[in-house]
């Protein structure tokens, strides 16, 4: 069978915070027995490189965090930018009491070491993670941390431990929030050089 998503590799987990060091708007994307869900994410950020460690913020009222709290796993998925449409629906709708991935006609598959879904179509790099347990900073600040226990990325725009953002990869570039469903794309890339 041909895999659903051809141009990915592993990520060596002492890369994986390159994955959202930059700040990417993400997917988290949940499963519990029959129930699984899609959700957006701005607030999302490395806290750890080894083991690799998340912090990211899911409100209390979210599905979400309900199907998270049960399973203790989730995966951040990174949209690329020709996925600004699908990003902003699944953001502004909720999944509790209607599958999103079928309303919205997301095909998935499950992940190889949580079995949450991930998209077929629209992401370029996944993190595959375990809830970290801190009841009062989840209670107080909706902030969740996470383990990365597994992580992938698209060659086309991610290799050798780094980003590579170029004009001829514009549609895999990441997507960066500004508002109102309102996206900037990664773009340009600036390369720092000593000081004269
Ligand atoms: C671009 C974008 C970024 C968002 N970022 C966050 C975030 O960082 N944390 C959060 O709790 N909700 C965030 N949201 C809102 C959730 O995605 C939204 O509440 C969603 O409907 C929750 O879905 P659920 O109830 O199916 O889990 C964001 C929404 C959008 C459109």
């Amino acid at each position: 069978m041909t895999s659903p998503h051809p141009h990915f590799k592993p990520v060596e987990l002492k890369h994986a915070s390159r994955l959202i060091n930059h700040g990417p708007t993400v997917l988290v994307t949940t499963a519990h027995g029959r129930q699984r869900n899609i959700m957006a994410a701005a607030w999302s950020m490395p806290v750890e490189f080894t083991p690799p460690r998340i912090a990211i913020v899911i409100d209390k009222s979210t599905y979400t965090r309900e199907l998270i709290a049960a399973s203790g796993v989730f995966a951040v998925c990174i949209p690329g930018a020709m996925a600004a449409d699908l990003t902003y629906a699944v953001g502004t709708s909720s999944g509790r009491g209607a599958d999103k991935f079928d309303r919205l006609g997301i095909e998935s598959v499950p992940a190889p070491l949580t079995g949450v879904p991930l998209p077929v179509a629209g992401c370029v790099a996944w993190l595959e993670c375990r809830l970290i347990p801190e009841p009062h900073t989840e209670q107080a600040y909706d902030t969740c941390f996470a383990e990365v226990l597994g992580a992938a990325a698209d060659q086309r725009v991610f290799s050798d431990g780094h980003w590579s953002f170029r004009e001829d990869n514009s549609d895999l570039h990441t997507l960066h929030h500004l508002g109102a469903g309102n996206f900037a794309r990664a773009s340009t890339m600036v390369k720092a050089q000593p000081l004269p």
